[in-house]
């Protein structure tokens, strides 16, 4: 560590110290003219530092503005003047000065700039990143609410207000709507730090500003049905009705293909080939030009069968007839299976397509732009398929739709982990394939990703660093953190540091969204509006009894109809 120039930096005197007198009508004083508390020491491209004296610190910790007060600790901002431009930067770590005991040295990070009002002394345009940094020997000042408020004050940006900017109990923090969802976003955290809650908040401020919006969110615990009961279409196994003849090839081999290794290859090209002729039976394939595998046509079920039995019966001698007998086996069972029914019952035949989109993409949105999309009850294995089909069905609506007027959609994707692994082999593939794709191009389309998920590290790589906002609640793990340090702007790297220190519901957020990084502690959500994903009180609910025949029997007779 260079600290050589230390010997130099007695050289240094900070402004008299006029604090007794200046104490009580500080309060009332913006805060151009708080005295300053240190002086910067170092500056170069990666890290600047700043030597701060103790006693301001001491002194200005007693201070009745909760901003000021916190002055000097890790995680706080400081500001400097340049000219008539006021730069601000932020805490990262502190350390005693060997030389002197009533200095310490911070590393700071240079947030932004913004100019001096000429009259009201106020921060003004405040923008990111710094056009000129200021010189050694430049006096550093403490930064107040008032500061902050003009700092973080929103422009005409179509922007929500989510919470307040840490440390101040009242400057409002805003996240600007058309970055936040024109680069996707990620909303991560540890489990519990309150991430359900955060996106039911942020998605509700968005939804009451946009009451014609179109968010699609996939909701894989059923939390979201009760937060969005007032303005979203909820839909779960009862009434998805998602017909399977929306699949593609792909997704349709995920489902219908159980061999492995060489003889999946083999399947695969029978229910290709078996499959476009089941599709070509349909009235609408007459007049189509170019009809495929993955032609959004519907087709009967019972006509594929036909169609691999004929097959079957054209074999020779009936060598080969094995995976036919696969590819048969496997239709009849899924179409027997009542779990399956929201997907591959005979109802679901006719075209509806247009119906299909309608309502699940909120077009229109009839006051409820949000739809929920409930796969809690499905059968695991069918639940990546079928968001898979749902997120295809957004980006090519979106491609399709190109010459019409726009009508941009954000796709939610809670536990995105599970659909964007990291790992490029077994069952999935599609969905992976389909998010990435998404994540990539979504944005020249009109449609935006929001990713949640409690383990970063586990995502797909590049994926992160596709969305262009990154909201980061506690994360406790190490690779979770290392993953999302990587991902987040080098200016942000200072808010960084306090993640495994941030409470419930106090998050970071650094990118497109934010007009500089912040950390925010996110408003309290109406009870009403939250998902049910409460922590159980086990001391209090373990206090109770009574009732439990009839909870018994109406919970196992759901568990049987696979019904609510
Ligand atoms: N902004 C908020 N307003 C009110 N309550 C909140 C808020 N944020 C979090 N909570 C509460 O914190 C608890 C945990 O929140 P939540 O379920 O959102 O966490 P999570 O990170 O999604 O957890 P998991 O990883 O288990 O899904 C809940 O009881 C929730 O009510
Ligand atoms: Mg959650």
């Amino acid at each position: 560590m260079g600290f050589s120039m230390n010997d130099m930096t007695g050289s240094f005197s900070f402004a008299p110290a006029h604090a007794a007198a200046g104490a009580q009508d500080a309060a009332q004083r913006t805060a151009p003219q708080l005295d300053p508390i240190g002086v910067i020491f170092q500056i170069s491209g990666s890290g600047s530092q700043v030597l701060i004296e103790l006693e301001a610190i001491d002194r200005l910790s007693t201070h009745p503005d909760a901003c000021v007060s916190m002055t000097g600790q890790v995680g706080s901002q400081v500001k400097m003047k340049l000219g008539n431009f006021w730069v601000l930067a932020n805490i990262r770590s502190m350390a005693l000065d060997r030389r002197d005991p009533n200095r310490v040295i911070a590393d700071v990070d240079f947030l932004g700039e913004g100019n001096e009002d000429p009259v009201s002394g106020h921060i003004t345009h405040f923008r990111r990143g710094v056009t000129r940094y200021p010189t050694p020997g430049t006096q550093i000042h403490p930064v107040s609410s008032d500061d902050m408020d003009h700092i973080y004050a929103a422009t005409e940006q179509a922007h929500v207000q989510i919470g307040t900017v840490y440390p101040t109990t009242r400057t409002r923090a805003a996240l600007y709507v058309d970055p936040l969802l024109g680069k996707h976003f990620a909303l991560l955290g540890s489990t519990g730090t309150g991430k359900s809650t955060s996106a039911a908040l942020i998605l509700h401020r968005i939804c009451d500003q946009s009451p014609k919006g179109h968010i699609v969110m996939i909701d894989p615990h059923g939390e979201y049905a009760a937060a969005f009961a007032d303005n979203g279409a909820i839909f779960d196994v009862g009434n998805l009705a998602l017909p399977y003849w929306l699949m593609n090839f792909e997704e349709h081999c995920e489902v219908f293909v159980t061999a492995y290794g060489s003889d999946r290859n083999i399947d695969c090209d029978i229910l290709a080939k078996c499959l476009l002729a089941a599709r070509a039976r349909n009235r609408l394939a007459e007049g189509m030009a170019r009809l495929t595998v993955d032609s959004p046509v519907p087709y009967l079920l019972s006509d594929l069968s036909t169609i691999l039995s004929n097959e079957m019966g054209k074999l020779d001698k009936g060598t080969g007839s094995l995976p036919y007998l696969r590819l048969k086996t496997r239709i009849d069972e899924v179409k027997a299976d009542p779990r399956y029914s929201f997907m591959f019952s005979g109802m679901l035949v006719a075209d509806t397509m247009q119906d299909f989109i309608a309502k699940i993409f909120r077009m229109p949105a009839n006051g409820k732009p949000i739809s929920i999309i409930d796969t809690s009850a499905m059968p695991a294995e069918i639940t990546s398929v079928v968001v898979s089909v749902l997120s295809r069905l957004v980006f090519d609506y979106a491609i399709w739709a190109r010459s019409e007027p726009q009508r941009p959609i954000l796709l939610v994707c809670e536990e995105a982990h599970r659909y964007i692994p990291n790992t490029t082999t077994g069952a999935g593939q599609s969905v992976r394939k389909i998010l990435e794709r998404i994540a990539k191009e979504g944005r020249k389309y009109g449609v935006s990703l929001g990713l949640i998920t409690q383990r970063p590290s586990d995502l797909a790589e590049g994926v992160l660093s596709q969305c262009g906002t990154i909201i980061a609640m506690r994360l406790n793990n190490d690779r979770d953190q290392q993953f999302v340090r990587a991902a987040m702007p080098e200016g942000a790297r200072g808010f960084l540091d306090s993640i495994p220190a941030l409470r419930n519901r106090e998050c970071i957020i650094c990118g497109e969204g934010v007009a500089i990084p912040i950390r925010v502690a996110l408003d309290t959500l109406e009870e009403e509006r939250r998902p049910a994903s409460q922590d159980p009180s086990f001391s209090r609910l373990w206090q109770e009894a009574g009732g439990e025949d009839d909870i018994l029997n109406r919970t196992i007779t759901r568990w049987r109809n696979q019904g609510r």
